[in-house]
Protein backbone atom coordinates (compact mmCIF):
# COMPACT_ATOMS: atom_id res chain seq x y z
CA UNK A 1 0.00 0.00 0.00
CA UNK A 2 3.02 2.54 0.96
CA UNK A 3 3.28 3.70 -2.56
CA UNK A 4 0.16 4.97 -3.32
CA UNK A 5 1.00 7.03 -0.40
CA UNK A 6 2.16 10.35 -2.85
CA UNK A 7 1.96 13.50 -1.66
CA UNK A 8 -0.14 15.43 -4.46
CA UNK A 9 2.59 17.73 -6.42
CA UNK A 10 0.23 18.44 -9.16
CA UNK A 11 -1.00 21.91 -10.45
CA UNK A 12 -4.03 22.41 -8.51
CA UNK A 13 -4.09 24.04 -5.04
CA UNK A 14 -7.82 22.71 -4.52
CA UNK A 15 -6.26 19.02 -4.26
CA UNK A 16 -3.70 19.94 -1.99
CA UNK A 17 -5.27 18.32 1.66
CA UNK A 18 -2.39 19.26 4.15
CA UNK A 19 0.53 21.92 4.24
CA UNK A 20 2.37 18.89 3.09
CA UNK A 21 1.05 18.66 -0.44
CA UNK A 22 1.40 22.13 -0.78
CA UNK A 23 5.10 22.12 -0.12
CA UNK A 24 5.23 19.34 -2.62
CA UNK A 25 4.05 21.49 -4.97
CA UNK A 26 5.85 24.17 -4.09
CA UNK A 27 9.64 22.37 -4.24
CA UNK A 28 8.49 20.85 -7.71
CA UNK A 29 8.21 24.38 -8.60
CA UNK A 30 11.00 26.37 -7.44
CA UNK A 31 14.64 26.75 -8.15
CA UNK A 32 16.52 25.27 -5.42
CA UNK A 33 18.60 28.06 -4.73
CA UNK A 34 14.69 29.57 -3.71
CA UNK A 35 13.58 25.97 -2.11
CA UNK A 36 16.90 26.86 -0.14
CA UNK A 37 15.90 30.21 1.09
CA UNK A 38 12.63 28.85 2.21
CA UNK A 39 13.47 26.37 3.51
CA UNK A 40 16.60 26.24 5.44
CA UNK A 41 17.79 26.79 9.14
CA UNK A 42 21.07 27.81 10.17
CA UNK A 43 24.57 25.71 10.54
CA UNK A 44 23.00 21.96 11.69
CA UNK A 45 19.41 22.89 11.74
CA UNK A 46 18.84 21.54 15.42
CA UNK A 47 16.78 24.04 15.94
CA UNK A 48 14.91 24.15 12.62
CA UNK A 49 14.05 20.34 13.75
CA UNK A 50 13.56 21.19 17.18
CA UNK A 51 10.33 23.51 16.14
CA UNK A 52 8.49 20.80 14.53
CA UNK A 53 9.45 17.76 17.18
CA UNK A 54 8.43 20.03 19.88
CA UNK A 55 4.67 20.02 18.65
CA UNK A 56 5.01 16.64 17.51
CA UNK A 57 6.02 15.61 21.30
CA UNK A 58 2.34 16.82 22.58
CA UNK A 59 -0.33 15.02 23.29
CA UNK A 60 -3.75 15.42 24.51
CA UNK A 61 -5.98 13.59 26.48
CA UNK A 62 -10.13 14.78 24.86
CA UNK A 63 -13.21 14.87 26.42
CA UNK A 64 -16.34 13.07 24.84
CA UNK A 65 -19.94 13.71 24.78
CA UNK A 66 -19.35 17.73 25.52
CA UNK A 67 -22.58 18.52 23.09
CA UNK A 68 -20.48 21.48 22.34
CA UNK A 69 -19.06 23.14 18.55
CA UNK A 70 -15.80 24.08 18.69
CA UNK A 71 -15.21 27.96 18.38
CA UNK A 72 -12.42 28.95 16.12
CA UNK A 73 -12.37 32.85 16.33
CA UNK A 74 -10.47 35.43 18.99
CA UNK A 75 -9.92 38.82 19.71
CA UNK A 76 -6.63 40.18 19.24
CA UNK A 77 -5.53 43.79 19.89
CA UNK A 78 -9.37 44.59 19.75
CA UNK A 79 -10.17 43.15 16.33
CA UNK A 80 -12.15 40.23 15.80
CA UNK A 81 -9.82 37.18 13.65
CA UNK A 82 -11.34 34.22 12.51
CA UNK A 83 -8.54 31.93 13.62
CA UNK A 84 -5.80 32.70 16.16
CA UNK A 85 -3.52 32.59 13.51
CA UNK A 86 -1.39 35.54 11.89
CA UNK A 87 1.30 35.33 8.60
CA UNK A 88 4.30 35.69 9.92
CA UNK A 89 6.81 38.72 8.57
CA UNK A 90 8.87 37.24 5.33
CA UNK A 91 11.00 39.19 3.52
CA UNK A 92 11.59 38.08 -0.31
CA UNK A 93 8.14 37.19 -1.09
CA UNK A 94 8.35 38.05 -4.40
CA UNK A 95 11.16 35.56 -5.24
CA UNK A 96 7.83 33.11 -4.54
CA UNK A 97 5.52 35.19 -6.84
CA UNK A 98 5.21 37.97 -8.69
CA UNK A 99 4.15 40.77 -6.26
CA UNK A 100 4.06 37.74 -3.40
CA UNK A 101 3.60 40.03 -0.35
CA UNK A 102 0.21 41.54 -1.90
CA UNK A 103 -1.04 38.15 -2.67
CA UNK A 104 -0.08 37.01 1.13
CA UNK A 105 -2.29 39.98 2.28
CA UNK A 106 -5.11 39.21 -0.12
CA UNK A 107 -4.83 35.54 1.05
CA UNK A 108 -5.09 36.68 4.67
CA UNK A 109 -7.94 39.56 4.08
CA UNK A 110 -10.05 36.14 2.80
CA UNK A 111 -9.23 34.20 5.48
CA UNK A 112 -9.85 36.86 8.43
CA UNK A 113 -6.39 36.85 9.50
CA UNK A 114 -3.75 39.24 10.19
CA UNK A 115 -0.65 39.49 7.57
CA UNK A 116 2.51 41.06 8.86
CA UNK A 117 4.19 42.77 6.57
CA UNK A 118 8.20 42.85 7.01
CA UNK A 119 10.75 45.97 6.49
CA UNK A 120 12.50 43.45 3.60
CA UNK A 121 9.47 42.80 1.66
CA UNK A 122 9.43 43.63 -2.08
CA UNK A 123 6.04 45.17 -2.39
CA UNK A 124 5.71 48.69 -0.75
CA UNK A 125 3.92 49.34 2.41
CA UNK A 126 0.73 51.32 0.26
CA UNK A 127 0.67 48.29 -2.08
CA UNK A 128 0.11 45.78 0.46
CA UNK A 129 -2.41 47.84 2.40
CA UNK A 130 -4.61 48.25 -0.84
CA UNK A 131 -5.41 44.20 -0.24
CA UNK A 132 -7.55 44.94 2.55
CA UNK A 133 -6.07 42.68 5.28
CA UNK A 134 -5.36 43.42 8.64
CA UNK A 135 -2.33 44.92 8.34
CA UNK A 136 0.57 44.39 11.03
CA UNK A 137 3.97 45.70 10.15
CA UNK A 138 7.45 44.44 11.09
CA UNK A 139 10.42 46.81 11.54
CA UNK A 140 13.74 46.01 11.90
CA UNK A 141 15.61 49.13 13.58
CA UNK A 142 18.04 50.56 12.03
CA UNK A 143 21.16 52.64 12.70
CA UNK A 144 19.43 55.49 11.60
CA UNK A 145 16.24 56.48 13.30
CA UNK A 146 15.49 58.92 10.93
CA UNK A 147 14.70 55.90 7.98
CA UNK A 148 12.70 53.60 10.75
CA UNK A 149 10.53 56.53 11.77
CA UNK A 150 9.67 57.10 8.00
CA UNK A 151 8.93 53.18 7.63
CA UNK A 152 6.92 53.57 10.75
CA UNK A 153 4.80 57.27 9.70
CA UNK A 154 3.98 55.53 6.23
CA UNK A 155 2.82 52.50 7.90
CA UNK A 156 0.76 54.09 9.99
CA UNK A 157 -0.72 56.23 7.37
CA UNK A 158 -1.33 53.06 5.13
CA UNK A 159 -3.50 51.76 8.32
CA UNK A 160 -1.01 49.40 9.54
CA UNK A 161 -2.73 48.07 13.32
CA UNK A 162 0.31 46.73 15.00
CA UNK A 163 3.67 46.90 14.88
CA UNK A 164 5.96 44.13 15.20
CA UNK A 165 10.01 45.10 16.09
CA UNK A 166 12.25 41.90 15.01
CA UNK A 167 15.12 41.90 17.54
CA UNK A 168 16.67 38.27 17.22
CA UNK A 169 18.34 39.39 13.45
CA UNK A 170 20.97 41.89 14.71
CA UNK A 171 23.42 39.61 13.45
CA UNK A 172 23.09 37.59 10.56
CA UNK A 173 22.16 33.55 11.07
CA UNK A 174 25.10 31.27 9.50
CA UNK A 175 22.74 29.54 6.43
CA UNK A 176 25.58 27.16 4.93
CA UNK A 177 23.04 25.35 2.59
CA UNK A 178 22.53 28.85 1.28
CA UNK A 179 26.05 30.25 1.52
CA UNK A 180 26.96 26.89 -1.04
CA UNK A 181 24.96 28.28 -3.54
CA UNK A 182 26.44 31.79 -3.93
CA UNK A 183 29.98 32.73 -4.55
CA UNK A 184 30.66 35.96 -3.49
CA UNK A 185 27.54 37.42 -1.15
CA UNK A 186 25.29 37.81 -3.65
CA UNK A 187 26.04 35.89 -7.07
CA UNK A 188 24.33 32.67 -7.68
CA UNK A 189 27.03 29.86 -8.44
CA UNK A 190 26.36 28.09 -12.24
CA UNK A 191 24.74 25.26 -10.97
CA UNK A 192 22.51 27.57 -9.15
CA UNK A 193 21.77 29.41 -12.32
CA UNK A 194 21.25 26.15 -14.39
CA UNK A 195 18.82 24.92 -11.78
CA UNK A 196 16.73 27.87 -12.40
CA UNK A 197 16.81 27.32 -15.82
CA UNK A 198 15.50 23.88 -15.30
CA UNK A 199 12.18 25.53 -13.86
CA UNK A 200 10.78 27.16 -16.80
CA UNK A 201 7.25 28.10 -15.14
CA UNK A 202 9.30 30.24 -12.24
CA UNK A 203 11.77 31.88 -15.06
CA UNK A 204 8.73 32.56 -17.27
CA UNK A 205 6.80 34.20 -13.73
CA UNK A 206 9.19 35.41 -11.34
CA UNK A 207 12.88 36.19 -13.32
CA UNK A 208 11.58 37.34 -16.16
CA UNK A 209 10.72 40.98 -14.29
CA UNK A 210 14.27 40.57 -12.92
CA UNK A 211 14.99 40.41 -9.10
CA UNK A 212 12.67 42.01 -7.13
CA UNK A 213 13.82 45.01 -5.00
CA UNK A 214 13.34 46.18 -1.29
CA UNK A 215 10.31 48.67 -2.19
CA UNK A 216 10.02 49.86 0.90
CA UNK A 217 13.85 50.70 1.05
CA UNK A 218 14.22 52.69 -2.22
CA UNK A 219 13.95 55.78 -0.42
CA UNK A 220 17.13 55.42 1.41
CA UNK A 221 18.76 54.13 -1.51
CA UNK A 222 21.68 56.36 -4.29
CA UNK A 223 19.66 57.15 -7.36
CA UNK A 224 20.25 53.64 -9.78
CA UNK A 225 21.19 51.61 -6.74
CA UNK A 226 17.79 50.32 -6.01
CA UNK A 227 18.93 46.76 -7.36
CA UNK A 228 19.26 43.52 -5.35
CA UNK A 229 22.80 43.74 -4.28
CA UNK A 230 23.07 47.26 -2.98
CA UNK A 231 19.70 47.16 -0.83
CA UNK A 232 21.09 43.89 0.37
CA UNK A 233 24.19 45.90 1.00
CA UNK A 234 22.20 48.79 2.47
CA UNK A 235 20.20 46.50 4.57
CA UNK A 236 23.45 45.26 6.39
CA UNK A 237 25.05 48.18 7.40
CA UNK A 238 21.89 49.71 8.36
CA UNK A 239 21.54 47.03 11.20
CA UNK A 240 23.78 47.57 14.72
CA UNK A 241 24.88 44.46 15.71
CA UNK A 242 24.64 45.69 18.85
CA UNK A 243 21.19 46.49 19.30
CA UNK A 244 20.02 47.02 22.72
CA UNK A 245 16.49 47.69 24.84
CA UNK A 246 16.49 51.32 23.40
CA UNK A 247 15.77 50.47 19.94
CA UNK A 248 12.12 48.80 21.86
CA UNK A 249 11.91 51.58 24.00
CA UNK A 250 12.17 54.40 20.61
CA UNK A 251 9.47 52.00 18.44
CA UNK A 252 7.51 52.42 21.64
CA UNK A 253 7.94 56.29 21.25
CA UNK A 254 7.18 56.57 18.12
CA UNK A 255 3.95 54.35 17.37
CA UNK A 256 0.84 54.83 19.06
CA UNK A 257 -0.78 51.46 18.58
CA UNK A 258 -0.22 48.02 19.59
CA UNK A 259 3.07 47.12 19.78
CA UNK A 260 4.97 43.31 19.92
CA UNK A 261 8.51 42.46 20.19
CA UNK A 262 9.34 39.60 18.01
CA UNK A 263 12.47 36.97 18.48
CA UNK A 264 12.04 36.75 22.44
CA UNK A 265 14.13 33.61 23.40
CA UNK A 266 14.39 33.90 27.36
CA UNK A 267 11.86 34.90 29.58
CA UNK A 268 13.45 37.56 31.23
CA UNK A 269 13.63 39.32 27.53
CA UNK A 270 9.55 38.57 27.82
CA UNK A 271 9.15 40.08 31.40
CA UNK A 272 11.69 43.25 29.93
CA UNK A 273 10.04 43.83 26.87
CA UNK A 274 6.88 44.57 28.59
CA UNK A 275 8.61 46.66 30.90
CA UNK A 276 9.41 48.86 27.83
CA UNK A 277 6.01 49.25 27.37
CA UNK A 278 5.26 46.53 24.56
CA UNK A 279 1.62 44.83 24.25
CA UNK A 280 3.02 41.58 23.42
CA UNK A 281 5.67 39.44 22.66
CA UNK A 282 6.64 37.02 19.89
CA UNK A 283 8.60 34.10 21.05
CA UNK A 284 10.54 32.93 17.96
CA UNK A 285 13.74 31.60 16.89
CA UNK A 286 13.29 33.04 13.66
CA UNK A 287 12.14 29.55 12.52
CA UNK A 288 15.44 27.96 13.12
CA UNK A 289 17.77 30.87 10.84
CA UNK A 290 19.65 32.68 13.20
CA UNK A 291 21.12 30.63 16.58
CA UNK A 292 21.55 27.02 15.76
CA UNK A 293 20.86 25.06 19.06
CA UNK A 294 18.09 27.23 20.53
CA UNK A 295 15.40 26.52 22.41
CA UNK A 296 11.68 25.99 20.31
CA UNK A 297 9.82 28.54 21.08
CA UNK A 298 6.96 26.85 21.64
CA UNK A 299 9.12 25.15 24.64
CA UNK A 300 9.28 28.97 26.14
CA UNK A 301 5.33 29.31 26.18
CA UNK A 302 4.00 28.09 29.80
CA UNK A 303 7.28 29.26 31.42
CA UNK A 304 6.62 32.51 30.06
CA UNK A 305 2.93 32.37 31.11
CA UNK A 306 3.25 30.99 34.18
CA UNK A 307 5.83 33.92 35.27
CA UNK A 308 3.98 37.40 33.51
CA UNK A 309 0.48 36.36 33.72
CA UNK A 310 -2.17 37.10 31.70
CA UNK A 311 -2.39 40.79 31.07
CA UNK A 312 -0.59 40.87 27.72
CA UNK A 313 -0.60 38.89 24.39
CA UNK A 314 1.40 36.08 23.72
CA UNK A 315 2.42 35.19 20.38
CA UNK A 316 4.64 32.27 19.31
CA UNK A 317 6.12 30.82 16.27
CA UNK A 318 8.89 28.11 14.35
CA UNK A 319 6.72 25.07 12.98
CA UNK A 320 3.21 25.23 13.00
CA UNK A 321 2.64 22.97 9.95
CA UNK A 322 -1.21 21.91 11.54
CA UNK A 323 -4.51 22.90 12.97
CA UNK A 324 -3.20 21.31 16.10
CA UNK A 325 -0.30 22.71 16.60
CA UNK A 326 -2.80 25.78 17.08
CA UNK A 327 -4.31 24.28 19.84
CA UNK A 328 -1.22 23.18 21.39
CA UNK A 329 0.44 26.51 21.35
CA UNK A 330 -3.07 27.81 22.68
CA UNK A 331 -2.68 25.05 25.39
CA UNK A 332 0.25 25.78 26.68
CA UNK A 333 -1.00 29.85 27.27
CA UNK A 334 -0.40 31.79 24.03
CA UNK A 335 -2.92 33.74 22.43
CA UNK A 336 -2.00 32.89 19.23
CA UNK A 337 0.57 31.74 16.41
CA UNK A 338 2.50 33.54 13.70
CA UNK A 339 2.84 31.09 10.61
CA UNK A 340 6.06 32.10 8.27
CA UNK A 341 6.71 28.90 6.03
CA UNK A 342 2.85 27.25 6.10
CA UNK A 343 1.79 30.17 4.22
CA UNK A 344 4.74 30.58 1.82
CA UNK A 345 4.85 26.79 0.80
CA UNK A 346 1.00 27.88 -1.08
CA UNK A 347 2.50 30.88 -2.16
CA UNK A 348 4.76 29.48 -3.67
CA UNK A 349 2.46 26.40 -5.22
CA UNK A 350 -0.11 28.66 -6.88
CA UNK A 351 -0.17 32.46 -5.29
CA UNK A 352 -2.75 34.20 -3.91
CA UNK A 353 -4.67 30.83 -4.24
CA UNK A 354 -2.43 28.66 -3.02
CA UNK A 355 -1.81 31.04 0.15
CA UNK A 356 -5.41 30.93 1.21
CA UNK A 357 -5.22 27.04 0.27
CA UNK A 358 -2.77 26.77 3.39
CA UNK A 359 -4.91 29.05 5.36
CA UNK A 360 -8.03 27.40 4.88
CA UNK A 361 -6.06 24.13 5.83
CA UNK A 362 -4.87 25.04 8.51
CA UNK A 363 -8.36 26.56 9.47
CA UNK A 364 -10.28 23.49 8.89
CA UNK A 365 -7.63 21.41 10.79
CA UNK A 366 -7.98 23.29 13.68
CA UNK A 367 -11.81 23.56 13.79
CA UNK A 368 -11.74 19.51 13.45
CA UNK A 369 -8.88 19.37 16.53
CA UNK A 370 -11.01 21.66 18.59
CA UNK A 371 -13.78 19.77 17.79
CA UNK A 372 -12.06 16.61 18.54
CA UNK A 373 -10.19 17.76 21.44
CA UNK A 374 -13.40 19.09 23.08
CA UNK A 375 -12.37 21.14 26.07
CA UNK A 376 -9.94 18.09 26.89
CA UNK A 377 -6.05 19.17 27.91
CA UNK A 378 -2.74 18.30 27.07
CA UNK A 379 -1.23 15.10 28.29
CA UNK A 380 -0.02 14.66 31.44
CA UNK A 381 -2.33 16.97 33.14
CA UNK A 382 -0.47 19.76 35.01
CA UNK A 383 -1.71 21.10 38.09
CA UNK A 384 -1.81 24.61 37.40
CA UNK A 385 -4.14 23.78 34.36
CA UNK A 386 -5.05 26.40 32.05
CA UNK A 387 -7.44 25.74 29.20
CA UNK A 388 -7.73 28.38 26.23
CA UNK A 389 -7.08 26.16 24.13
CA UNK A 390 -10.84 25.01 23.63
CA UNK A 391 -13.81 27.47 23.05
CA UNK A 392 -16.94 26.19 23.06
CA UNK A 393 -19.89 26.88 22.01
CA UNK A 394 -23.09 25.06 23.53
C1 LIG B 1 11.58 34.74 7.95
N1 LIG B 1 11.41 35.38 9.17
C2 LIG B 1 11.45 36.78 9.22
N2 LIG B 1 11.16 37.45 10.38
C3 LIG B 1 11.13 38.79 10.42
O1 LIG B 1 10.84 39.35 11.48
N3 LIG B 1 11.40 39.53 9.29
C4 LIG B 1 11.71 38.95 8.10
O2 LIG B 1 11.93 39.64 7.10
C5 LIG B 1 11.76 37.52 8.05
N4 LIG B 1 12.09 36.87 6.88
C6 LIG B 1 11.93 35.49 6.80
C7 LIG B 1 12.08 34.86 5.57
C8 LIG B 1 11.84 33.48 5.47
C9 LIG B 1 11.97 32.80 4.13
C10 LIG B 1 11.48 32.74 6.62
C11 LIG B 1 11.20 31.26 6.53
C12 LIG B 1 11.37 33.36 7.84
C13 LIG B 1 10.98 34.62 10.38
C14 LIG B 1 9.47 34.45 10.39
O3 LIG B 1 8.82 35.66 10.68
C15 LIG B 1 9.02 33.43 11.45
O4 LIG B 1 9.60 33.74 12.69
C16 LIG B 1 9.35 31.97 11.07
O5 LIG B 1 9.14 31.78 9.69
C17 LIG B 1 8.51 31.00 11.87
O6 LIG B 1 8.82 29.68 11.55
P1 LIG B 1 8.00 28.79 10.48
O7 LIG B 1 6.53 29.10 10.65
O8 LIG B 1 8.50 29.20 9.14
O9 LIG B 1 8.36 27.40 10.83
Amino acid sequence: MTHLRRLYAGHDPARAVSIADLRAMAMARLPGFVAEYLEGGAEDERTLAANRASFAARRFAPRVLTGALPASGITLFDQSVALPLVVAPTGFNGLYWPQGDVALARAAAGAGVPFTQSTVSNAAIEDVATAGANHWFQLYAFRDRGASAALLARARAAGAQVLVVTVDAQLYGNREWNRRLYRGENTLRWRALLDGALHPGWMARVWRRGMPGFANLYPFLPAGQTGLLPSARWVKAAIDPALDWSAVAWARAHWDGPLVVKGIGHPDDAGRALAEGADGVVLSNHGGRQLDGAVSALDLVAPVRDRLGGGFTLLVDGGVRRGVDIATARALGADAVLAGRAVLYGLAAAGQAGAARALAILAEEYALAQGLIAGGSLWPLQDNFRDPSVSLVK
